[in-house]
């Protein structure tokens, strides 16, 4: 007899949501941006979300990090079902993080980073300020960065620097789910690549389940396990990465594959690796 398998981690189901836009002096007008998302992740996995600007990629984010509530359809965390207006308990809170493209938007200039990575542990947790310092300097340590930029602004830091931050103040509470939304788009190649690197050390050690949201399918390619391509709202193909690569097979797939430019970041890693490799030696 097979052990019973525990829930997914992230399971949706018929999800929608619909923006009402327009009013006074234009007519009203109901934007359909999520047609019924089923989706399911088990622990350790990546999620890869592909399709074209506007699909619908960001609002499905804000649903599964528990940001926004679907109009209807449910989201279930550990095969629990989740009640926004019924409001989130802490526990449901430390299980699902965002990391957004541009970190920047979301750190507050006048806090210093090591500040923004205390918060979330003066928030729901009840350690003390040295505990939670020392916490700080761990995380920063574990996203490569040193002890002394826990006393820097968040304009002293390169963009690379700033996504290290933004993954380390979500790491900090433990979750179980980062949901990662274009994490690398505005980086140069070489910094995606230290990055991506990064975020699978990371899943690697803490055994981290991923959402990737991504308009760029070389570097879905590198982190997917399974890829959900999606267009105007609705999923139109969803599988392995290997079977998806292999032989897409929705028309929209192709078009989306055939349009895309192969930009060879397995190239760059091992560039990084062989670089690291020396580093080591010397
Ligand atoms: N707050 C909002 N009010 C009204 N319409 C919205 C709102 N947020 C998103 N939309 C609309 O919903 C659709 C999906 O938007 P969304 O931001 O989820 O797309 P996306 O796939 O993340 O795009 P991108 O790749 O450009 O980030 C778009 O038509 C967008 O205009
Ligand atoms: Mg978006």
């Amino acid at each position: 007899m097979s052990a019973p398998m525990s829930p997914p981690v992230l399971e949706t189901r018929a999800v929608t949501r619909d923006y009402e836009t327009g009013g006074f002096p234009r007519p009203r007008k109901t934007i359909r941006a999520l047609k019924g998302v089923d989706l399911q992740v088990r622990r350790g996995r990546t999620l890869a979300v592909v399709g074209e600007s506007g699909c619908g990629k960001s609002t499905l984010a804000r649903i599964i990090t528990l940001i926004d509530a679907p109009s209807s359809g449910e989201v279930l965390i550990d095969g629990q079902p989740v009640d926004l207006r019924a409001g989130l308990s802490r526990e449901m809170r430390r299980k699902v993080r965002i990391v957004f493209q541009n970190p920047y938007g979301s750190l507050n200039p006048r806090q210093k980073i090591g500040d923004v990575l205390e918060e979330p542990l003066l928030l729901s947790t009840s350690l003390s300020a040295p505990e939670r310092r020392e916490k700080a300097l761990a995380m920063l340590a574990r996203v490569g960065l040193k002890p002394e930029h826990a006393n820097r602004y968040p304009h002293m830091f390169s963009g690379g620097q700033r996504q290290r931050v933004a993954i380390a103040r979500a790491l900090m509470v433990n979750p179980d789910l980062l949901v990662l939304d274009e994490p690398v788009s505005a980086l140069d190649l070489s910094v995606q690549a230290q990055i991506l690197n990064l975020l699978q050390d990371l899943q690697e050690e803490f055994g981290l389940t991923y959402v990737f949201i991504s308009h760029d399918l070389s570097v879905v390619r590198h982190v997917a396990d399974e890829v959900m391509v999606m267009r105007l709202g609705e999923v139109v193909e969803y599988r392995s990465r290997d079977e998806i690569f292999a032989a897409p097979e929705h028309p929209y797939t192709r078009t989306l594959f055939a349009a895309t430019p192969k930009i060879d970041l397995e190239r760059i890693r091992a560039r990084l690796a062989a670089k690291a490799s020396r580093a080591r030696g010397a």
